[in-house]
């Protein structure tokens, strides 16, 4: 398990899944504005690629967040997109509604960093996200990612486009144990 100061990224579980999906998944809201594409139900015990870790899959590394004290499944995190020539990948993380504004975020955002560039070696790691998304924007930039762009309408979410915040962070760059303020 990866350990952060508060929360931990380990494997799926399979007892993760329905906790997962009732939680996150089948919240039509969450799911429109963080999947990047439209809501669906999702069929029980079906092999939903988002819930279901395909661990052959190289440039996909799911893992679902717990806090260290406890043990409790509070959400996922992903390093996805990942280009072994180009040494960069994307993250991505969700929380549980009851998980969120605890700084958990901000502490998952720090552990994929070091999975991202000490684990992996990677050189850039890059957040796309809505850009009312305030808290996934300050958890980013607590981190030492930098807005690099706006990617003007190009999410339709629940009736409209709206814009996307484009952040990136290279590894000279990352401070391992400093939040910036
Ligand atoms: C986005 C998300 C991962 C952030 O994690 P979090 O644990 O809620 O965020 P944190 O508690 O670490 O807070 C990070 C910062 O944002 C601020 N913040 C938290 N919730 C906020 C909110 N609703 N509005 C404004 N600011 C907020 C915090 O005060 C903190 O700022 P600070 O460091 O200056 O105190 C989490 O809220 C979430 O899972 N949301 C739903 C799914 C989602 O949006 N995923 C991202 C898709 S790209």
């Amino acid at each position: 398990m990866l350990k952060g100061d508060r929360v931990g990224l380990r494997a799926r579980h399979e007892e993760d899944i329905p906790i997962l999906r009732a939680e996150l998944y089948d919240d039509v809201v969450n799911g429109s504005r963080a999947e990047g594409g439209p809501w669906r139900p999702i069929t029980p015990g079906s092999k939903d690629p988002r819930l279901v870790v395909d661990d052959k899959e190289q440039g996909h590394v799911p893992f679902s967040v717990v806090e260290l004290d406890g043990g409790t499944l509070v959400g996922t995190a992903t390093l996805w997109g990942i280009d072994t020539h180009n040494r960069n990948a994307h993250i991505g993380l969700g929380l549980l509604p009851s998980a969120r504004g605890k700084g958990y975020g901000t502490d998952v955002v720090a552990v994929l960093c070091h999975y991202g560039f000490v684990v992996r070696g990677l050189h850039r790691l890059q957040i796309e996200t809505l850009s009312d998304n305030a808290a996934m924007l300050r958890a980013a930039e607590r981190n030492g990612f930098v807005r690099e762009g706006v990617l003007r309408s190009s999410a339709w979410v629940l009736g409209e486009f709206l814009d996307e915040v484009l952040l990136g962070l290279l590894a000279q760059d990352w401070k391992p144990d400093a939040k910036h303020s």
